[in-house]
């Protein structure tokens, strides 16, 4: 009968093997293509395989070199959307954690995991400044988000029981796309997030806010919730938390902040983020910049009650016999998920295997990265900056004479750099100016290769000029 349990020295092997591997991986990163030359058909042909009747063995350390091959690699220069680097040290933690496998549900059944992710959360509270707020890992951004408003509608619209009331949620238009999601999920619909206009800076507009919450509290309609970025997708702005809060609670509406692309810069520019620890929940990511592997989202609350308040509910057979407030507790009263991986380990062997200060450090870095792009694009007279540089985003485009083709001159520059392989940049499209957008939330990226953002992008530009005069030839010879 064949064992699924490898021998020790089998074990030993694999481990030892993939152990090199991950080293060669990391250390080989710089001389890598960020976006490796692969294709639908390529992938097919590598990974759409028939399920083998008998195993491989061994061999199966070749997937993982096949993998590489098609791969957007964790290089300095993957600069997308809000991509993490994944700190080796975290992946540790992670191997560890899958080979443990504790389901980190209650303390009864992980007891050192439910502790270990209760204390990460209470650091990382108070390395954001607040001091006393309670919370728990989740999947990423998205589901702190869901989770949050379920939180504030249970308190402001309560549905557990009967469903659904109606309610509005108020949020600046540059919200990220999991706030319509979540409402859509929790029965509010998604036509119940009043879009408030943004300033100049793309941040919420204050005055706009209190408008159109006091217009819907004369018309009737029961306003429940804020949401405020603390670093919007696009652009990076950090709405202005303190007055945002001052207006939830004269509103009795409950603050949620996004902070799952920005929350962390508050380790290193804490002033940014004033009136942070006003809000009655965070979402934060430390896969974004924490540079943790994914997934490692956070959702941080002031009241562990109020999470209760929306989420336990259980059945007799998960009932503890403890009276102990430790041995009692249950991470499935405060959240969604029952059962839970041991998302906590990986922050805990990075922050105690770097330190605080490593982190703050990188994350400044990372910040005075973002103003370097911005200064090189302001030298180019080729490039623009589409919007003021808050955190460690650049939106940005080329500009050329013929003003009516930018976007598309735009989009084509976009392809072509990702098509280089060099870099990796995203779309930008602010207030409906098309550009490329790179994102800074990476632990390797060097000041070399902001440089090398601004050099693909001319290059591309160049490149996709000459393309763009050939096929003009060609259409007029023939
Ligand atoms: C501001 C903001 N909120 C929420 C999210 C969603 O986070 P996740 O992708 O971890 O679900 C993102 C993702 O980029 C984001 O930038």
């Amino acid at each position: 009968m064949p064992s699924l349990e490898p021998s020790p020295e089998e074990f030993r092997r694999l481990t030892d093997r993939v152990g090199n591997l991950a080293v060669d991986f990391v250390a080989g990163l710089d001389a890598r293509r960020t976006v490796s030359p692969t294709s639908a058909h390529s992938t097919s042909a590598a990974f759409d395989l028939p399920l083998p009747e008998d195993g491989i063995g061994e061999a199966i350390i070749d997937d993982l070199e096949q993998i590489s091959q098609h791969l957007r690699a964790p290089t300095g220069r993957r600069l997308p959307y809000v991509v993490g680097s994944g700190d080796p040290i975290g992946a540790l933690g992670d191997f560890y954690a899958s080979l443990v496998n504790q389901n980190v549900t209650a303390w009864r059944s992980a007891p050192a995991a439910v502790a270990v992710e209760r204390t990460v959360i209470r650091w990382l509270a108070s390395a954001v400044g607040c001091e006393g707020f309670d919370g728990l890992f989740t999947s990423g951004g998205s589901l702190a988000n869901l989770m949050a408003l379920a939180m504030a509608r249970e308190l402001r619209a309560p549905a557990n029981e009967d469903g659904a009331q109606p309610c509005v949620v108020y949020a600046s238009e540059q919200i990220h796309m999991s706030i319509p999601r979540a409402l859509a999920l929790l029965g509010i619909g998604r036509s119940s997030l009043r879009l408030v206009p943004v300033d100049d800076h793309l941040r919420i507009d204050v005055d706009a806010l209190k408008t159109v919450i006091e217009s819907d509290r004369r018309a009737g309609r029961r306003g429940i919730a804020v949401v405020a970025s603390a670093g919007t997708v696009m652009t990076g702005a950090v709405d202005p938390l303190a007055q945002v809060a001052e207006i939830a609670r004269s509103h009795d509406l409950w603050l949620h902040v996004d902070g799952a692309y920005g929350g962390f810069a508050a380790l290193a520019e804490p002033a940014k983020f004033d009136g942070l620890a006003r809000a009655d929940s965070i979402s934060l990511d430390a896969h974004k910049w924490l540079y943790q592997p994914l997934d490692c989202g956070i959702l941080l609350y002031r009241d562990g009650e109020q999470a209760r308040r929306a989420f336990s509910y259980s059945a007799e057979y998960v009932n503890t016999s403890s009276e102990d407030p430790i041995e009692s507790f249950a991470f499935f009263d405060h959240t969604i998920e029952l059962s839970r991986r041991f998302r906590a380990l990986k922050v805990w062997l990075s922050l105690r295997y770097h330190g605080l200060a490593a982190f703050r450090e990188a994350i400044a870095g990372n910040l005075r990265q973002a103003q370097l792009l911005a200064q090189l694009i302001d030298s180019q007279p080729a490039l623009e900056l589409l919007a003021p540089v808050e955190l460690s985003v650049v939106c940005f485009r080329w500009i050329g004479p013929d003003r009516a083709a930018l976007n598309e001159r735009n989009d084509q520059i976009l392809k072509r750099v990702n098509q280089r392989g060099h870099v990796w940049l995203s779309n930008a499209n602010v207030r409906g100016v098309v550009g490329l957008r790179a994102c800074i939330t990476n632990h390797r990226t060097t000041d070399d290769d902001v440089r090398a953002v601004v050099e693909e992008v001319l290059a591309a530009a160049e490149e996709t000029a000459a393309d763009t005069q050939a096929h003009a030839d060609f259409g007029v010879s023939r």
